[in-house]
C-alpha cells in the first residue's frame, strides 16, 4: 500500500520514514472506501498502535464524520479495540464522541466511524499555559456529565482519562463544548481484572505486577495500577490527575519510569495544587475538591461522578467564592 508523511503529506510508493523530515509514514488511505459507507478523505491524526485518525464522509449522507484506523499488535489489542468500540457506541451523551460504526478490513485493519469534531485536545491547549479557575471548572463539569454517562449506560471505565483524550470544541460565543474520547482501553467495571490484562503492544513497557495494567501511568488510579477490580471511581482519580494539570501546569507527582508512577500514584501524598504566580490563587474549595479526587483509596473519592457533579455544582463559578482572583472567562 503506499504511504503518506503525516506531516508534510508527501506521499511515498514504498519506504518507512519521511525522505524530507523522517517521520515515520502510515498507510495511505486517501479516498479508500470502508464497509460501503464511508470515504475516507485526509489524515487529521495518528495515534497508538500504529493508528491514524482520518476525515472522511458517510457516503449515503454526505456526514462529516472521523475514522480511526488501527493495526493490532495482536489478538488480544483486536479484542479490545472492538470491546471500547461497543462500549463508546452505547453511551450517549453531549459529552462523549459518538461512535457510528466499526469493523475489520480485509487486510486485518481495525476502524471506527466517529462523529468529526473539530477543535483541540485539552493536551494541546494545556500546551499553550494554564487553565484559569473557570475555565477548569467548566471542563470538569462537562467531563464528570461524561463519565456519569458511563455509569448509567452500563457501569463502563474509561481508564485513560487524560488530557490527550479530551476534545474542546469553542462555540461562537466562546464557550467550551467538552467531549470524551478514545475507548480503546474501556471495559465494563463488572468484568474481572484478570481478563483484561493488557501485555505487550500497549505503551514502552510490560509491568508484570498482576492483573490488569492498562492506562498511561502519569494519570493512573492505584488500584488501577496493582490490577484490583475498578469501577467508575478509577477515571475520577484520572479526572483529579487531569484538573490539577490543568490549574497548575505540573502534575501532581514526578517520576522517572512507569515504576516510578507506580510507587508515587500509591503511596506519595500530592502537594495541594497551586497556580503559577502570575495566575493568583485557587478558591480552597476547589482544592479540596481536587485532593478529594485524588485520594488513593476509591472509598475517600466521591461514590460517583453523579455526586461529584452535585459537589463542583455548589462550588459554582458564579459564586464569588469560586471564582476569587479570576476574571470570569467562560
Ligand atoms: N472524532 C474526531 N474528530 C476529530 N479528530 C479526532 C477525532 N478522534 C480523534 N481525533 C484526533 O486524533 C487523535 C488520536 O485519537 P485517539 O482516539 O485519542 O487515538 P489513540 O488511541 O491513538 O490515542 C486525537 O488526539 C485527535 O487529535
Ligand atoms: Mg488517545
Amino acid at each position: 500500500m503506499p504511504r503518506l508523511c503525516p506531516r508534510c503529506q508527501t506521499r511515498y510508493a514504498a519506504a518507512d520514514v519521511c525522505a524530507h523530515d523522517a517521520t515515520p509514514l502510515v498507510e495511505d488511505r486517501t479516498s479508500e472506501v470502508f464497509a460501503n459507507s464511508v470515504r475516507l478523505e485526509r489524515l487529521i491524526g495518528l495515534g497508538g498502535m500504529g493508528g491514524a485518525v482520518w476525515s472522511g464522509r458517510m457516503i449515503a449522507t454526505g456526514e462529516a464524520v472521523a475514522t480511526k484506523v488501527v493495526n493490532p499488535a495482536s489478538e488480544k489489542d483486536a479484542m479490545r479495540f472492538l470491546r471500547g468500540a461497543e462500549l463508546a457506541a452505547l453511551i450517549d451523551s453531549p459529552h462523549v464522541t459518538r461512535v457510528h460504526q466499526w469493523g475489520e478490513l480485509q487486510d486485518g485493519a481495525l476502524f471506527l466511524v466517529m462523529e468529526r469534531l473539530h477543535g483541540r485536545t485539552l493536551s494541546s491547549l494545556l500546551q499553550q499555559g494554564v487553565l484559569s479557575v473557570s475555565r477548569t471548572v467548566a471542563v470538569a463539569r462537562q467531563l464528570l456529565f461524561a463519565l456519569e454517562a458511563l455509569d448509567q449506560y452500563g457501569s463502563i471505565v474509561h481508564r485513560d482519562l487524560k488530557p490527550g483524550n479530551i476534545f474542546v470544541s469553542q462555540a461562537r460565543d466562546g464557550r467550551w463544548h467538552v467531549r470524551l474520547l478514545d475507548f480503546g482501553i474501556a471495559r465494563r467495571a463488572s468484568q474481572p481484572a484478570a481478563e483484561s490484562v493488557c501485555g505487550a503492544g500497549f505503551g514502552t513497557g510490560r509491568i508484570t505486577l498482576s492483573g490488569d495494567v492498562c492506562g498511561t501511568p502519569e494519570y493512573m488510579a492505584p488500584e488501577q495500577i496493582i490490577g484490583s477490580d475498578l469501577d467508575g471511581r478509577a477515571d475520577l482519580y484520572s479526572l483529579g490527575v487531569t484538573l490539577y494539570r490543568a490549574l497548575s501546569g505540573s502534575l501532581p507527582f514526578r517520576a522517572a519510569d512507569r515504576i516510578g508512577w507506580y510507587r508515587a500514584h500509591a503511596f506519595l501524598e500530592p502537594p495541594a495544587v497551586s497556580a503559577p504566580p502570575s495566575r493568583g490563587r485557587i478558591p480552597e474549595a476547589l482544592v479540596a475538591f481536587i485532593k478529594r479526587l485524588l485520594s488513593k483509596h476509591p472509598d475517600d473519592r466521591f461514590s460517583s461522578a453523579t455526586e461529584a457533579a452535585a459537589v463542583l455544582t455548589g462550588l459554582s463559578p458564579t459564586k464569588a467564592s469560586i471564582d476569587g482572583s479570576y476574571a470570569v472567562s467562560r
